[in-house]
């Protein structure tokens, strides 16, 4: 079973602790959610698991975390001033103001070349809201969030103007010579970074899926010119299937969409989309997914933009601005070239709600309760063992307890709870993913043992307390990936 909708992730976030609405007290700020302290946890551990998978266990990945604010060149350069921008449209009936590349009938069927304008005064383009045909034509918005930098900048001077980061790649791109030098570095291999983007988002929504401030985990594999590349994205696509495989999910809730050319983004000659299935409710499987994540061959697009010797048919510079060649010399045959890129993006937050949905459960108890179980992979769980004392009034229980807390808190993340009868304290760790709870009780005071408790099975199980971290340590291994079944 998995979360019937996105709203019931979005009740169980806020009762939780995981996720709640930002600035709710001034009246909220749309699109905007804040991490409580069990989302925040599942958020690091989803990054940790990236980072350990793609920069610990390969051998030909680094990692770098570069700024924020970059210099505005880097988005002239990279085209993001003149073509990072959302197509709007307003409905003249409903007053709606929509993205107009995501309505119905924008695209013609089967693809091509079209004027989307003529599209719209056809006719043939309906409103999200309320079905009319009568739209504006469309017009272009750009997403990147503008600011100024320094305390004497005035509104409008062209030279403090900066933008927050639309996405992490470019950072990386501008870095490409400095990691390559100083890590000794041979194609191919790649640079991965996490971190905040933001985007002007004109229609924002569905809880974390779309927001204005998200994060993102890149990579930038960088290979040779000649390199087998729509294959490498096959690959990669594959790499990933399996990696959330491994977090949990269950591959019937993920499939692959290929990118058509008219929809492909500036810098790719081929996107592959890992869609995940947010919209289980919707009767139509088409409108069931949106995307995880992207896989793109950016070509030598970034690294040849940026550089200071590439030169238009004139012979004139096409950045004048850059002070370095970010070509790469290969010494095996003396050539010198510009690296191709195949880069895999994900999203963190879209990970954190798709990890959610998909492990949500409900479980009926003895007494005909139904109780939430979020079957978190080990891995992910925010906490990985509850210590839960059977009486709270004993003050031998509630010490051992407490001792057994702090004892297992070096190796995993444990938590000590007293505020409850037992079966509510259960439920409680059941319902955020707790893989584990230990309760103490009379008996352990005299043979030194522990009920563990399974949150899955609720199979208990006695455990001495002197073998309790390495038992625990043992269960919580992370599921097996087991091999790619690309659909
Ligand atoms: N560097 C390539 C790039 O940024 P993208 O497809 O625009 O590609 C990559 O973004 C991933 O970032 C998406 O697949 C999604 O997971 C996440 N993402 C993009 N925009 C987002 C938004 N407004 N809110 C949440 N996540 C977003």
């Amino acid at each position: 079973m998995t979360a019937p909708n996105i709203e019931t992730i979005v009740s169980l976030a806020k009762r939780r602790g995981f996720v709640f609405p930002s600035s709710e007290i001034y009246g909220g700020l749309g699109s905007a959610w804040d991490y409580g302290p069990l989302g925040v946890e599942l958020s690091n551990n989803i990054k940790q698991a990236w980072w350990r998978w793609l920069v610990y266990e390969r051998d030909d990945i680094e990692g770098i975390d570069s700024s924020i604010i970059l210099n505005r060149l880097v988005w002239k350069y990279s085209g993001h001033e003149d073509t990072f921008h959302d197509p709007l449209v307003d409905c003249r009936d409903c007053k709606s103001r929509m993205r107009a590349d995501k309505l119905e009938g924008y695209f013609p069927e089967g693809g091509g070349e079209f004027d989307p304008n003529e599209r719209i005064r056809s006719g043939l383009v309906k409103c999200a809201e309320c079905g009319s045909t009568s739209l504006t034509e469309e017009r272009f918005f750009n997403m990147m969030f503008r600011t100024r930098l320094g305390a004497l900048a005035d509104e409008d001077d062209p030279t403090a103007l900066a933008y927050l980061r639309p996405e992490t790649a470019q950072g990386i791109f501008i870095n490409f010579l400095n990691v390559q030098t100083t890590m000794r570095r041979k194609l191919p291999f790649g640079i991965a970074q996490v971190g905040k983007s933001f985007r002007n988002e004109v229609t924002p929504g569905n809880f974390i899926l779309r927001t204005r401030e998200f994060e993102q985990m890149e990579m930038e594999y960088f290979v040779k010119p000649d390199a087998e590349h729509f294959k490498l994205v096959d690959e990669w696509v594959a790499l990933y299937f399996d990696w959330f495989k491994g977090l949990g999910i269950d591959t019937a809730n993920l499939k692959l969409h290929e990118v058509p050319n008219g929809e492909l983004a500036h810098y790719s000659k081929r996107t592959v989309d890992i869609m995940y299935r947010y919209f289980p409710e919707r009767a139509e499987e088409e409108r069931q997914w949106e995307e995880l994540m992207g896989i793109a061959y950016r070509t030598d697009f970034d690294l040849r933009a940026h550089s200071n010797k590439p030169t238009d048919e004139e012979g004139k510079r096409v950045n004048p601005d850059s002070t370095e060649d970010l070509s790469y010399f290969d010494e095996s045959n003396k050539q010198r070239f510009y690296p191709h890129v195949i880069e895999p993006a994900a999203g963190v937050n879209r990970t954190v709600l798709a990890v959610l949905m998909d492990a949500y459960s409900e479980k009926t108890n003895d007494k005909g309760e139904t109780r939430v179980i979020l079957k978190l992979s080990p891995q992910l769980a925010p906490i990985k063992a509850a210590i839960l004392p059977l009486a709270k009034n004993k003050p031998e229980i509630v010490g051992m307890a407490k001792a057994i807390k702090r004892s297992l808190q070096p190796v995993l993340r444990a938590v000590y709870d007293d505020t409850g009868g037992i079966g509510k304290l259960y439920a409680r760790q059941d319902e955020i993913g707790t893989p584990f709870c230990v309760t103490v009780d009379h008996q352990s005071l005299e043979d030194e043992a522990v009920t563990v408790r399974d949150r899955d099975t609720w199979e208990q199980e006695r455990v001495k307390v002197t073998d309790l971290a390495e038992h625990l340590q043992k269960r919580l291994k992370p599921y097996p990936v087991v091999s790619p079944e690309v659909s």
